[in-house]
């Protein structure tokens, strides 16, 4: 019998391997927007969606784009990119009137109102945000919430190669000032931990991708260079 040998060998003896479960998440590829993602739906009906980039940075710290779709009667959801209440980044969104989806950046240091966290960057993509009769939608880039933390509450990243465990949490009720990032709200009603596969929502040529959902311009082009006969 051939022998193992080192970490490699003792996970293979072990039957482990670095996406050995079936995740919760399933690929998706959003017509919308053309990302392709790792999708997620929970009981209540609400959809969190996650893309990366394809490659993924060998440090982690890559930009992500986060598509959160939820019932009118949610009154907020919110995404906890690290899989726990506190110490990560939670992206949380709601439907302000029927036409907009408000964003707000937050991180918990405890089990109270998340306060702000302008550390992650969320940029809203114009397509692949909208409130539709039945539903509300987000769409949302980040920088800062594949990798965070600093020396006093200790660095964190996601590593796509392995399955990851995200976490989400809701309400039924709405938040106190719907038209505010800033706005205090309650409780969630109910969560949960669902293991998501991101090798599934990887994107080619992400950045430019991006840029262009987000309705803004292209870097403009050196034109005198452009005009050299
Ligand atoms: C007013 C706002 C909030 C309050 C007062 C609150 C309070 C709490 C409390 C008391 C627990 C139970 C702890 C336990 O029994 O173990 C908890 C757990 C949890 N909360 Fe919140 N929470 C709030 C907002 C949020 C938000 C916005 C998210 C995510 C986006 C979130 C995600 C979670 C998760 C995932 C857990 C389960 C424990 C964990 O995995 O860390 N919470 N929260």
């Amino acid at each position: 019998m051939q022998l193992l040998r080192g970490a490699a060998g003792v996970a293979a003896f072990l039957g482990m391997a670095k996406r050995q479960f079936d995740p919760d998440s399933k690929p998706y590829v959003d017509t919308e927007t053309g990302l392709t993602f790792a999708s997620y739906t929970s009981e209540r009906g609400i959809t969190f969606r996650v893309a990366i980039p394809d490659p993924v940075p060998a440090d982690n710290d890559f930009e992500t784009v986060l598509q959160l779709i939820a019932p009118h009667d949610v009154g907020w959801a919110g995404f906890a990119w690290g899989g726990t209440m506190t110490y990560n980044p939670l992206a949380i969104a709601w439907a302000n009137g029927t036409t907009n989806v408000v964003l707000s950046s937050r991180i918990a240091y405890g089990y109270y109102t998340p306060p702000e966290y302008p550390q992650a960057q969320y940029t809203i993509l114009k397509t692949g945000t909208h409130v539709n009769a039945t539903h509300w939608q987000l769409t949302t880039s980040c920088k800062g919430c594949s990798a965070w933390g600093d020396d006093e509450i200790g660095k964190t990243n996601i590593d796509p190669q392995y399955q990851t465990t995200m976490a989400f949490a809701y309400s039924n009720n709405p938040v106190d000032t719907p038209a505010s990032p800033e706005s205090s709200f309650g409780i969630h009603d109910s969560l949960g931990h669902p293991i998501f596969d991101l090798m599934t929502g990887k994107n080619a040529d992400f950045g430019a991708k991006i840029t262009k959902l987000s309705g803004a311009s292209p870097a403009p082009r050196d034109v005198a260079e452009e005009c050299e006969e």
